[in-house]
């Protein structure tokens, strides 16, 4: 990893965080994380929305950024049940997590609509995270290199070449999340590798630069070795990232 791309941990805790657990957890956290400054990680969290404001202001000062699960690309209209970016950033939201697998899989986010998605996080000073990913049928079948090239050209497409950097993508194939089958080191490092030669074709300097993440079983125990890897900037933690402890470890195991 090259020394301007510090590594980032960040927690996803999906469905899970009423507005009393999200202010015991950051409290939790913030005992346990060393000083910002000495801390071999930048470290975030995804919230549900009815909880970012208080990990906000929770949060604030400490370093720790504070991300949406989703957003919507339009800034307002007939959409029943969406946030837009201007929403997020009113509140102080640092990022958003776009494009996640299970958004994808259950609630029909399509590559076109995160094409708009990115760069309206841009746009509005939001630090997107774009998660792309195979099944394990497309991995059984040759289709991983397909399918990530579709998904990070799509998602990128829309982003000026002078913005590619500050995009975080986050390699999660789709076997390995939730169901305790990490992918190995090498095959993290081969396929983050790919994501970034794939952001090299639209510009060299944003590939040396932007972060890509790992996401998929990542727990105390492994992830030494997979954020040890030379193309692997951090990790998109889901399920350890629900115990302040051990998320707490995995950041400690990043390599600055
Ligand atoms: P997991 O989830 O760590 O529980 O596998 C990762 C993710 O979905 O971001």
């Amino acid at each position: 990893m090259t020394p301007e791309r510090r590594p980032a941990i960040v927690g996803n805790w999906k469905l899970w965080g009423t507005r009393a657990q999200a202010a015991d957890y950051c409290d939790r956290l913030l005992t346990l994380l060393p000083d910002e400054r000495r801390r071999p990680a930048a470290v975030g969290i995804c919230a549900p929305f009815t909880a970012l404001d208080l990990c906000v202001e929770r949060l604030s000062g400490s370093g720790v950024g504070v991300y949406a699960q989703n957003m919507h690309q339009e800034e307002m209209g007939a959409f029943t049940g969406e946030v837009s970016a201007a929403m997020l950033t009113e509140i102080g939201v640092d990022g958003a997590v776009l494009g996640h697998s299970e958004r994808r899989q259950y609630f029909g986010e399509t590559d076109r609509a995160l094409q708009e998605k990115v760069p309206a996080a841009l746009a509005a000073g939001l630090r997107p995270i774009l998660c792309v990913g195979e099944t394990e049928d497309e991995r059984e079948a040759g289709e991983t290199e397909r399918k990530l090239r579709h998904q990070v050209q799509e998602g990128l497409e829309k982003v000026e070449g002078e913005r590619l950097a500050e995009v975080t993508i986050a390699y999660e194939p789709i076997w390995a999340i939730g169901t305790g089958k990490v992918a190995t080191p090498e095959i993290a490092q081969e396929a983050i590798a790919f994501v970034r030669a794939l952001v090299g074709d639209r510009s060299r300097e944003a590939a040396e630069a932007i972060r890509v993440l790992y996401g998929g079983s990542v727990k105390p125990d492994n992830a030494e070795e997979i954020l040890a890897q030379p193309d692997v900037d951090g990790a998109l933690v889901g399920g350890a990232s629900l115990d302040p402890e051990a998320f707490a470890r995995i950041v400690a195991s990043a390599s600055p």
